[in-house]
């Protein structure tokens, strides 16, 4: 039987981290064997908010395929792709942009809140209210029928299912398929000081951390804020460092752990020390890889093309079909 075939895409606006990892990478590890998995690199969504800042954009690219790589996606089994470098994706988005009502994009939950949140930046441009129209292309390119995303991102396939079904009932054939959202839970790991992790809180633990870097970063999470001194007894349930232990440490430690933390028994610093261990050891491998691709970039070159190639393929036919149903061929 064919795969059903899902598409998700990163912004790439640095290396990746921790949140990543457990927001989205394990997500699409899960799904790499039963689907046919297409992960590309959103780098036109990414200039949507850094276009004062452009640099960043096409320095990540590389980085984050490497860390795809390194945290166990497998380029044989998936496609990786770069947005940029299939120039269907803007046609298509230029399409949609033609059918899609303005009230669609301004009642959009992600859009109001992203223009309250990053308000340091001017998002009140075109191309920012028009992010879920280039998201809907990149999608609906591949006819998917599924995207894996975060909450955050659910209203966007929402969205693309409304403008996939637009488009099919004012062209006369259902070209596109409505897909589904695979949602991916939240993530429970916060950025050390225990807001959301994120790059720009400066606040994230990432995957190309060296060791003692690490050590530092562990060391400077806020545990249990009630916790003041090493005689009170802390909660575990309330504190970002235990979240990490439930992930990074063997579970019997961990049990111990919570025991001790309500008795007083053990402390903070030694505490963050088992923790960061654990984590240390399940990040030592995902750096070894990270290092022989490196070592490697002519292979990391020819794996993004191959993508591309592929990606492209199946792009220049779904314009095809689509230039003929709009009789714009
Ligand atoms: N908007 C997504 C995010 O910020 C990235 C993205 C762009 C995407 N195009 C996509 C995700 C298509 C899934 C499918 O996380
Ligand atoms: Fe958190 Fe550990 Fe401190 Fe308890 S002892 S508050 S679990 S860091």
């Amino acid at each position: 039987m064919k795969k059903k075939r899902i598409v998700s895409g990163m912004r790439p606006t640095g290396k990746l981290h921790l949140g990543h990892v457990h927001g989205a990478l394990i997500n699409w590890k899960r799904l790499q064997e039963g689907f046919e998995c297409f992960y590309f690199i959103a780098d036109w969504h990414a200039l949507t908010s850094e276009y004062a800042n452009t640099q960043i954009i096409g320095e990540s690219v590389n980085d984050i395929v490497i860390d795809w790589i390194s945290v166990g996606l497998d380029p044989e089994q998936c496609t990786f792709f770069v947005q940029s470098q299939i120039k269907e994706h803007a046609e298509l988005h230029l399409i949609f942009s033609m059918i899609t009502p303005l009230a669609w994009l301004e009642r959009n939950p992600t859009y109001k809140d992203q223009l309250k949140e990053l308000s340091q930046k001017d998002l009140t441009t075109y191309g920012f209210l028009g992010y879920p129209v280039l998201q809907a292309a990149d999608i609906l390119m591949y006819k998917a029928n599924g995207v894996p995303v975060g909450e955050d991102q659910a209203p966007h396939v929402e969205l693309t299912r409304e403008i996939a079904r637009r488009f099919n009932h004012l062209y006369g054939r259902p070209l596109f398929p409505e897909p589904d959202t695979l949602l991916t839970p939240t993530s429970k790991l916060l950025g050390i000081d225990r807001r959301k992790m994120s790059k720009s809180y400066n606040n994230s633990i990432s995957l190309s951390e060296t060791d003692e870097d690490l050590y530092k970063k562990v060391g400077q999470m806020i545990t249990d804020p009630q916790r003041m001194r090493r005689t009170d007894p802390g909660d575990p349930s309330v504190c970002n460092v235990y979240s990490f232990h439930e992930i990074y440490t063997e579970k019997d430690t961990v049990e111990k752990i919570a025991k001790e933390c309500r008795s007083a028994g053990i402390g903070c610093v030694e505490c963050k020390k088992i923790m960061a261990q654990g984590l240390n050891k399940w990040l030592e491998p995902v750096r070894d890889k990270r290092k022989a691709l490196e070592a490697d970039m002519k292979k990391v070159t020819e794996i993004i093309s191959d993508g591309n190639s592929r990606a492209r393929a199946i792009a220049v036919e779904t314009m095809r079909e689509v230039k003929e149903l709009i009789k714009l061929a």
